[in-house]
């Protein structure tokens, strides 16, 4: 079976997120979306049980979507899936260091598996999760960027 693993944080997750799942659901026979449970540099709005309810809440139009927790690192998620293939987005020029770095160090701790990089959508290049709870935390209309469940949920953690 042909599977990737979309990795992220997804706090929350935004149709940004949604445009890479669904290329990939379209190329992938399985797509399992990895959501990190902790992070080192991030203080997350959701803890990681609400980010993957939330991200399954707007999944139901793909069959071969599944959302997992991790809390490892990240090589070591996909081997424990025998997942070969991890998929990351690439927005703009300014996304490319930090992940070329994280490809290759992942390439370096395990050479077996290989990171692909996809292009959302360009309405959606510029948006990123802090951005979408910034704005929804001052009052402003966010509905082209994230499903409404998803900024009702943000409104009411908030
Ligand atoms: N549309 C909209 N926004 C997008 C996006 C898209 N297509 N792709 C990324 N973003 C945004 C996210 O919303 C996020 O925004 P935020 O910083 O405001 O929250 C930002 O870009 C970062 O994206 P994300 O994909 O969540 O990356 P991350 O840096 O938070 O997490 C992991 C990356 C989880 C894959 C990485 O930390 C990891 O692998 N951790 C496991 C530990 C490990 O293996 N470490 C060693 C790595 S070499």
């Amino acid at each position: 079976m042909n599977k990737a693993i979309y990795p992220g944080s997804f706090d929350p997750i935004t149709y940004g997120h949604l445009d890479i799942i669904d290329r990939c659901s379209k190329i992938y026979d399985k797509l399992i979306v990895g959501v990190i449970k902790d992070s080192n540099n991030k203080k997350f709005l959701f803890d990681e049980f609400e980010r993957k309810e939330m991200i399954e809440s707007v999944l139901n139009k793909f069959q071969n979507v599944e959302v997992k927790i991790f809390d490892s690192l990240l090589i070591d998620f996909a081997v424990q899936e025998n997942v070969k293939i991890i998929v990351r987005g690439l927005r703009a020029l300014s996304d490319f260091e930090y992940e070329f770095q994280m490809a290759l160090m992942n390439r370096k701790l395990n050479d077996e598996i290989s990171t692909i990089f996809m292009m959302p959508h360009e309405k959606y290049i510029h948006i990123s999760s802090s951005l979408i709870k910034e704005v929804i935390s001052l009052g402003g209309n966010v509905k082209d960027y994230a499903p409404e469940l998803i900024i009702n949920n943000v409104k009411n953690k908030i």
